[in-house]
């Protein structure tokens, strides 16, 4: 062969090489397109700026170059994302939410929103597995067999209270929730006319303003405050049992004690203190139930209780005791963001209301309809109990319900209401 020829042969081969080098290229940035696509339409929101979450700004023009071979923050030993690799890129596993097969840790991405679709997590595993193998190495085994359709969250509560019990949802750690509470007065003014009293929504509220945050992933610590009686509620929730596959009950307790600051109150107690056990499960993916069996101490909140010991004498009276009732709660969720809830707290026994005076309380109820976007979870009520707090929803309502056969006359005695949560997370 002339030597002519050779050097042709051998050149045409380097550039046939080259072109399908320069070709592969062209793939994997076209592929890597579409998943900027998904980043800025379902990560910039909270992965932008200097403040983006562990420095992972996912903004076109930086996304790559944090990505590629950087290591996680959350597991250093993992890259986010490694070249050709999916099952060890530690952003596939925040996507593909399977702590099982591939685990990782803190929440799924994104944040709080749904699942990205079968087709977008597609997409991130095809750009994942294109990267050119001259320059990358070849492809590892893909761990085809987990399926992004199975779909997410084991969550058995969409929020951390069902309306007013706490439910076995816990923040987690570097989350804070902020919730105002607000229950309107009696819908019909303590009378017989709801639209005389605009459902209750123009006479006086009581409001609850609460902070919690999460300690770690079991733990939460709250402090909140109503206008009821100007109380405290301090308290700690603690859930160190979740349900899994093969412990079908989430378990916790949440402890605490309420303290009346109002010095206008003459209240005999104001320091009770409250436990309840809380027992959760998700039935199916779309019903769960709550139990919260709860002993209130000294849960009679009265200012001056007068006992009538004969026609003239009367004397002054102290109850101390406790209240013992069973929160019951369901949560039908037939959507993701969206919920049914509702709740029943039978008293067993203690105090039910002024023994010496027309003053019953009634077992409490609530129900409502939640809704969540992202970090808010927004939560509309009605309840016969305008109470927030533990020491005081626990006791019962004194709202006189007005009775089945009256309503044809009478219209019925409720509160509407509404939660509001919000949650950061740093
Ligand atoms: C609502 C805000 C929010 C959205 C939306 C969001 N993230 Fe995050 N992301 C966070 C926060 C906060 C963290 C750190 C704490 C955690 O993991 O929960 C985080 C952590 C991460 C990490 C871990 C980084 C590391 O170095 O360990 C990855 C990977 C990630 N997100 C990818 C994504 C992807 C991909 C999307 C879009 C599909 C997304 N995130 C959407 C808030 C968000």
């Amino acid at each position: 062969m002339n030597k002519y020829l050779l050097g042709g042969f051998l050149l045409a081969i380097m550039m046939n090489l080259n072109k399908s080098i320069a070709a592969q290229d062209q793939a994997h940035f076209d592929k890597f397109t579409k998943v900027q696509a998904i980043f800025t339409a379902k990560c910039v929101s909270c992965h932008s700026s200097e403040q983006a979450p562990m420095g992972l700004s996912l903004e076109d023009g930086f996304s790559y170059r944090n990505l590629v071979n950087s290591a996680s923050t959350e597991d250093p030993s993992l890259k986010r994302i490694m070249p050709n690799n999916v099952s060890d890129s530690y952003l596939y596993r925040k996507i593909i939410r399977d702590q099982e097969q591939l685990p990782f840790k803190d929440e799924g991405m994104p944040l709080d929103d749904e699942k990205l679709s079968k087709d977008e997590i597609n997409v991130i595993e095809n750009w994942i597995q294109s990267f050119p193998t001259n320059i990358w190495g070849e492809i590892a085994e893909s761990n085809s067999e987990i399926s992004p359709s199975s779909d997410e969250s084991s969550e058995a509560f969409l929020a951390t209270q069902l309306i007013n019990l706490p439910t076995t949802r816990v923040l987690g750690s570097k989350t804070a929730e902020f919730r105002i509470l607000h229950r309107f007065a009696v819908s019909n003014g303590g009378g017989s006319n709801t639209l005389g009293s605009f459902f209750g929504l123009d006479n006086g509220a009581i409001t609850s303003i609460n902070l919690s945050v999460g300690l770690n992933k079991n733990t939460d610590i709250l402090v909140r405050r109503s206008g009821e009686n100007k109380d405290v509620e301090v308290a700690i929730k603690h859930v160190p049992i979740q349900q899994s596959g093969n412990m079908p009950l989430s378990i916790g307790i949440y402890a605490g004690f309420n303290w009346i600051s109002r010095s206008d109150v003459n209240a005999k107690h104001r320091f009770s203190p409250n436990v309840q056990l809380l027992a959760g499960s998700m039935i199916t993916n779309t019903f769960s139930i709550l139990a919260a069996p709860t002993i209130a101490f000294r849960s009679n909140h009265n200012a001056r209780i007068i006992k009538q010991i004969n026609d003239t004498t009367f004397q002054n009276y102290k109850d101390s005791r406790a209240t013992f009732a069973v929160g019951l709660g369901a949560q039908y969720q037939p959507m993701k963001n969206f919920a049914l809830t509702a709740e029943y707290i039978p008293r067993i026994s203690g105090y039910k209301g002024n023994d010496f005076a027309d003053d019953r309380r009634y077992d409490t109820w609530s129900l409502g309809l939640a809704y969540k976007v992202r970090l808010h979870v927004f939560q509309l009520l009605i309840s016969n109990s305008q109470s927030i707090h533990t020491t005081q929803y626990i006791p019962g309502s004194s709202t006189k319900p007005v009775p089945f056969n009256k309503l044809t006359t009478k219209d019925p005695a409720v509160h509407l209401g509404f939660n509001i949560y919000r949650q950061f997370k740093w």
